[in-house]
């Protein structure tokens, strides 16, 4: 279980418990975190769950895949700190992640 904790655009944050093993992506969609839509359903082919990784943990979180990457190019506003939400996997050491989530997605 990790704690992880969704900022939106206008600085309001969220706490949401997720399962190990479970996506990000997966995690903002069942607790209805705004701003994030994930139109393809995790299959990395939409850029609709674009995050951006909090500073602290952007090494722990880890870079995009290549693949990842691509589909991160549709992005809007994409940042050094870009993840695609459906991507991340959740761990125990992810606890306490802090992600934001853009003005819009793309
Ligand atoms: Fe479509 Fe993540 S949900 S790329």
């Amino acid at each position: 279980m990790a704690k992880i904790i969704f900022i939106d655009h206008g600085g309001e944050s969220r706490t949401v418990e997720a399962e190990n093993g479970s996506t990000v992506m997966e995690n903002a969609i069942k607790n209805g975190i705004p701003g994030i839509e994930a139109e393809c359903g995790g299959a990395c082919a939409c850029a609709t769950c674009h995050v951006y990784i909090d500073e602290a943990w952007t090494e722990i979180v880890g870079p995009p895949s290549p693949m990842e990457e691509d589909m991160l190019d549709f992005g809007f506003d994409v940042k050094p700190n870009s993840r695609l939400s459906c991507q991340i996997k959740v761990s125990d050491a992810l606890d306490g992640l802090i992600v934001r989530t853009p003005e819009r997605q793309a």
